[in-house]
């Protein structure tokens, strides 16, 4: 739908003037209302609304501010954050100790030059490695999740030699070409076959299982470069493999010499109650993928840190081989990274995690043995929870329930059968006991309705 310059110079204006606004008029508030639908139906998607925001869609929930606990809507609605926007928000929203250092930052420079040596890259570097579990060493930033994976898995291949990799049913590991190829759901798949060939997906939490796949590819001649792997399925509902399964994996990949990836990308920075997931079951990885929280929930910074053996001499003499991304490691990112570093080691963002995963835990099992025909389980480790419900509808009905009193949570039309609950590491007690009251009200409402 083309424009005039002069018609798209003004749209620009009036949009910036929102974006500059102290208070905005309720004139103001009623158009960016219609304009966000219009705008998401006519220029994102027609399905975006109904899909994707199906909870919200009714209230017309035009998010605009958020603080700590917190995301407001444009009319002043308080909506408590218990899906942390699915693990970016350990440190609250905006936290201040954070934006402070990245508007510093801005005030410097914003982007790199591409050219010059920029220190905070080697920094955040460094202090990665510092908070790293056993030698892993050496960083590559990148923007996304999925991103980060690319790298995980190409550097995989360069280091090892190897061609095949090992992944998981129900793994997660983002959307772009290699990312999926390792991901273990059809729905995401399906349509792009074929993908990257050299993949077996096994059973996840059956280390026997990748065992036997590595071993059969040796025995008819193909190579393996790793297996890659979630310590905990995010995505998949909270799925927790059974204990000493990272360490039988690790020995196998030992025997193999196959490099094992772990994708800690959302169980990492302190959301599963320790600073990444690997180290609750004291493993080292060769490679670790990281993102989401580490940003601090103000910039967007993913990457991948890795053992020495895995920098082999093709990637120093030439550093561009496993990738260049133009903004990957920038300025702003790297100041958020460092500023969350400090904040959680500072506040012990991991062991408040545990605690209040402890408590959270607690008192749902409490509300699952009084209403066990509404929930079916509840798993998690530290702040990565799950409900699992009876079907889909009873979880959706349950979160819309919850959307209403005002918590939010994630649930979507399609599956909502396994509802995550990932708020802020920095939740309060208080805050968690009111989300629990109103989980209680939700569920007595949905018994009625589905009568259960
Ligand atoms: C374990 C894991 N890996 C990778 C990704 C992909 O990250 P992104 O959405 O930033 O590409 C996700 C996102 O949910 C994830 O949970």
């Amino acid at each position: 739908m083309a424009a005039t310059k002069e018609v798209a110079l003004q749209e620009a204006k009036r949009i910036l003037s929102y974006i500059e606004s102290k208070e905005l008029t309720d004139e103001d508030k009623e158009r960016i209302t219609k304009d966000s639908i219009e705008n998401f139906n006519n220029h994102v998607n027609p399905g975006w609304l109904v899909y994707r925001k199906s909870v919200s869609t009714d209230a017309a929930c035009i998010e605009w501010t958020d603080t700590e606990e917190h995301f407001t809507d444009l009319y002043g609605n308080d909506f408590i954050d218990c899906l942390g926007g699915f693990g970016i928000y350990t440190c609250g929203h905006r936290n201040p100790e954070i934006v402070k250092y990245v508007k510093a930052q801005l005030d410097k420079y914003a982007l790199h030059s591409q050219e010059l040596v920029d220190p905070l890259r080697g920094y955040l570097a460094k202090l990665v490695s510092m908070i790293t579990p056993g030698d892993l060493q050496y960083c590559f930033f990148t923007n996304g999740g999925a991103e980060a994976v690319e790298m995980a898995l190409k550097l995989a291949r360069l280091a090892t030699g190897g061609r095949y990799y090992i992944s998981t049913v129900g793994a997660f590991h983002g959307k772009s070409y290699g990312a999926i190829s390792m991901g273990g759901k059809a729905a995401y798949r399906e349509d792009y076959l074929p993908m990257i060939q050299h993949v077996q997906h096994v059973k996840y939490g059956d280390a026997d299982a990748i065992e036997t796949a590595i071993d059969n590819l040796v025995t008819v001649g193909e190579t393996v470069a790793a297996v890659i792997l979630e310590p905990i399925q995010g995505e998949a509902g909270v799925q927790i493999p059974p204990k000493g399964y990272l360490k039988r994996v690790r020995e196998i990949c030992d025997k193999y010499g196959v490099a094992l990836i772990l994708d800690e990308i959302q169980t990492g920075m302190g959301r599963t109650g320790t600073m990444w997931r690997c180290e609750a079951e004291d493993v080292v990885p060769d490679i670790m993928t990281f993102g989401k929280a580490f940003g601090g929930g103000v910039m967007p910074i993913t990457g991948i840190v890795a053992r020495p053996n895995m920098w082999v001499e093709k990637l120093v003499e030439n550093p561009w081989i496993l990738g260049s991304p133009t903004f990957g490691g920038n300025p702003l990112a790297c100041a958020a990274a460092i500023a969350t570093i400090k904040y959680m080691l500072e506040n012990d963002i991991p062991k408040q995690c545990k605690e209040k995963g402890d408590y959270f835990m607690e008192k749902l099992n409490a509300l699952m043995e009084k209403y066990p025909t509404v929930i079916k389980e509840v798993r998690g480790a530290g702040l990565l929870i799950c409900l699992e419900f009876p079907a889909s509808e009873v979880g959706y009905a349950v979160v819309k329930g919850l959307f209403d009193r005002h918590v939010m949570t994630a649930g979507t039309l399609v599956n909502a059968q396994s509802v995550r609950i990932e708020p802020p590491g920095i939740i309060s007690y208080e805050t968690i006991d009111t989300v629990l009251e109103k989980l209680e009200e939700a569920i007595i409402d949905v018994k009625k309705e589905f009568k259960l």
